[in-house]
């Protein structure tokens, strides 16, 4: 339980879900741990949990990611590592989706990607290393159906940003892409499950594995590419998807 010895890492989204289990298995590996997120008091309670720092931040803000990041870093000391698993879904079809609906879910999901990269970089290139793994989408490399205009293209534009970014950071910060399948958290409530409580069998067969995935599978897929056992990775989208991507 060693694996992030050491390390000092920002989690966006980690009041909730995969950013959550997240923040939650990198410090049981040993990270300095800091929760960024717009829910401020539920940051601060899994960050009293597990012994982390949180601020309040809206990652859509340059402001407020300005100084979240510059806080967080200076309570852990120096910044080597982000998450960036903040993000909103949006469920609408082109028709349905208005102009400031679409740039909404742009803002927080890409443009906030974008946002804390710009803020931590200088902070991690000063420590001439550093990690960056940007939560973005199956669907991201292939919609599952109709519907979710804006979010589809959000997580697309992550997959290519990582890329750009980790083309522009290397060789001292790798930058890669994790694009889940459905995970159970706060963002898929209602859907995931029937009424009854039972895995809906609509979403379930979407996947090779037959099933949907908990956040601390997704967690794991972080954690190795936040370590040192992916250290000749940079660029990647790596599907953590049950196989729905591969065929
Ligand atoms: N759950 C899934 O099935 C699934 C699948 C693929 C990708 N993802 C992506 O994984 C990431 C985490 O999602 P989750 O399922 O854990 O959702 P979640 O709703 O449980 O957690 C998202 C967190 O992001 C925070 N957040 C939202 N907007 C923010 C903003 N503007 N500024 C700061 N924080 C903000 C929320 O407060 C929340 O704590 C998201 O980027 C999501 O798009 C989720």
């Amino acid at each position: 339980m060693t694996r992030l010895t050491g390390r000092r890492i920002i989690i966006t989204g980690g009041a909730s879900g995969i950013g959550r289990a997240t923040a939650r298995l990198f410090r049981q590996e040993g990270a300095a741990v800091a929760i960024l997120d717009r829910s401020d008091n539920a940051a601060k309670a899994v960050a009293e949990e597990i012994g982390a720092v949180a601020f309040g931040c809206d990652v859509a803000d340059p402001a407020s990611v300005a100084a979240a990041v510059s806080q967080a870093a200076k309570a852990m000391g120096g910044l080597d590592g982000v998450v960036n698993a903040a993000g909103i879904l949006s469920e609408t079809g082109i028709t349905d989706t208005t102009a400031e609906a679409f740039s909404r879910t742009v803002a927080v999901n890409l443009t906030g990607t974008f946002l804390v990269i710009q803020a931590a970089a200088p902070l991690m290139q000063a420590e001439a290393k550093g990690t960056i793994v940007n939560i973005a989408s199956g669907v991201g490399l292939m919609p599952t159906g109709p519907g979710s205009i804006a979010y589809v293209a959000s997580k697309g534009g992550v997959i290519a940003m990582t890329k750009a970014a980790a083309m522009e950071l290397a060789p001292a910060i790798r930058v890669n892409s994790v694009c889940p399948g459905a995970v159970e958290t706060a963002m898929t409530a209602g859907q995931i499950r029937t009424a009854a409580g039972d895995p809906n069998p609509a979403i379930a067969s979407r996947y090779a594995l037959n099933r949907h995935a908990q956040p601390e599978e997704l967690a794991a897929a972080i954690l190795f590419l936040t370590s040192d056992e992916s250290s000749f990775m940079t660029g990647i989208a790596l599907p953590v998807d049950g196989g729905r991507t591969f065929h």
